[in-house]
């Protein structure tokens, strides 16, 4: 199998492990057995847990008492593939392009996990694995990890680690080695929009009855000012600002308002006046709308007042907010904001802490150095916009602070249709997980 390591990539690709989709529910239980059996394959304990949701998967090496543990965390679900059409190839085909394996996961998150796995493969058939590696890898990191803090809990024991070590985050440029310090947190939820009991003839009520469709949009409205600011009364009460160390950084990533315009397809940027496109996506928190509906979809014009809309949104959170506390604030504010004649279900959906490390402590200068010897320069200092909600709970209870040492190309697209994995970056990782083992060992060579 590592003589073959795309081959395996591939083989990972095809399950169509779509954790918020319960007709993938089979594809994300078979993809768990096939990961299990790789990691048995390769010579690790490999165990599947059973949890309310998706198994974890869990691989460990025999215990040393002489050397430090290592835990390695990852996930093998994926978002959903929607919309289809936009795929060059088909997203559980995985198609080698231009030098990029193209398939959804490839980048989040099978193929920097799957790096990892080979990388200890490699050193394990060398006999020169500097420490003890636990490999965890969860299914249900894309529906927010729900099942997760209870399973550590209970595994707090067989878990007892030193460090532990993620590949799931962004490049600040191709090549450009990226020690991400920050992660923001997240807090999802859903609010349905009643008006009247059934929908209506709109000449023959509207005017005299309040339309869900229009309180929908009033209500999204009423979650920002015109400038971008988030204008839920409350919601930046407790951010943290930056410190001029990480303003610095932010000025001096390679990461430029040029190229998130560019990777994003826009014209123009836009965001809270006062911060750079770096600083709103990895240090400011958002409201965004993600999804939206309600009233007549199909083709051509429909007089009708519909009964009911919704829409889907997510807060991103820095520290300190926390998840319940914003979803609190913001129920209150929709609540006030309600029109009359309108009536609102919301339902809060997960939540994750934001999540932030010092870069400069003894496993953040081991992740720089180990990014350092394999990309050939000193790596970038960044904080991204994405949310991996565990973190704040490894923490806590594993009580070691994850480090982020992420693959994810800045054209990687993932959660987008044509999401692709450079075959260099899967190269760089598995160099990239020897490095920082040995780092982290204490045994690189000066
Ligand atoms: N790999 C991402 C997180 C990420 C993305 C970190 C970009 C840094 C830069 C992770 O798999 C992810 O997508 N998480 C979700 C979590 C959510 C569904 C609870 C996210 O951020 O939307
Ligand atoms: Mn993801």
């Amino acid at each position: 199998m590592n003589t073959d390591p795309q081959g395996t990539l591939c083989n990972f690709l095809r399950f169509a492990s779509v954790s918020a989709q319960p007709q993938h529910a089979s594809d994300t239980r078979a993809c768990a057995e096939w990961l299990s059996a790789i990691l048995s394959d390769i010579g690790l304990e490999a165990t599947l847990h059973e949890t309310p949701g998706y198994p974890v998967v869990l691989g460990k090496t025999r215990r040393d008492p002489t050397k430090r543990t290592v835990l390695i965390y990852g996930h093998y679900d994926v978002q959903p593939a929607e919309p289809f059409h936009l795929w060059t190839t088909p997203p559980f085909e995985p198609t080698l392009r231009d030098g990029r394996i193209y398939a959804r996961g490839a980048t989040d998150n099978k193929g920097q996990i799957l790096a990892h796995i080979l990388g200890v493969a490699d050193a394990l058939s060398r006999g020169d694995l500097p420490v003890n590696v636990i490999f965890l890898i969860e299914g249900e990191e894309e529906v927010g990890s729900g099942n997760l803090a209870a399973f550590l809990e209970t595994h707090r024991d067989a878990l007892a680690c030193d460090a532990i070590a993620i590949s799931d985050t962004g490049m600040a440029a191709d090549g450009f080695p990226t020690l991400c310090y920050s992660l923001r947190g997240i807090a999802a939820m859903e609010v349905r929009v009643f008006g009247p009991s059934h929908d209506l003839h709109s000449g023959v009520f509207g005017g005299a009855v309040a339309n869900p469709a229009t309180a929908a949009a009033r209500l999204i409205a009423s979650l920002h000012h015109a400038d971008g600011r988030v204008a839920i009364p409350g919601f930046y009460d407790a951010v943290q600002p930056m410190a001029p160390w990480e303003r610095l950084a932010a000025a001096e990533s390679p990461l430029r308002d040029e190229h998130i315009a560019t990777q994003a397809g826009v014209i123009e940027l836009f965001g809270e006046p006062g911060f750079s496109s770096v600083e709103r996506i990895g240090a400011r928190p958002t409201a965004e709308i993600n999804g939206i509906g309600g009233g007549y979809q199909g083709a051509g014009s429909k007089t009708v007042l519909p009964a009911e809309a919704f829409f889907k949104l997510t807060f991103r959170l820095v520290a300190n907010q926390t998840p319940g506390n914003i979803l609190d604030l913001a129920v209150a504010h929709l609540e006030s904001q309600c029109p009359v004649g309108i009536r609102l279900e919301i339902e809060r959906g997960h939540g994750g802490e934001p999540f932030f490390c010092d870069p400069q402590s003894p496993d953040g200068l081991a992740a720089q150095r180990a990014l350092h010897e394999v990309f050939g320069r000193p790596p970038a200092l960044l904080r991204e916009g994405g949310s991996i909600p565990i973190l704040k709970t490894f923490e806590t209870i594993l009580g070691c602070s994850p480090i982020l040492i992420g693959l994810a190309s800045p054209d990687c697209r993932a959660h987008a249709p044509d999401e692709n994995f450079p075959v260099a970056n899967f190269h760089s990782g598995i160099a990239l997980n020897q490095a920082l083992l040995r780092e982290l060992a204490g045994t690189a060579k000066a």
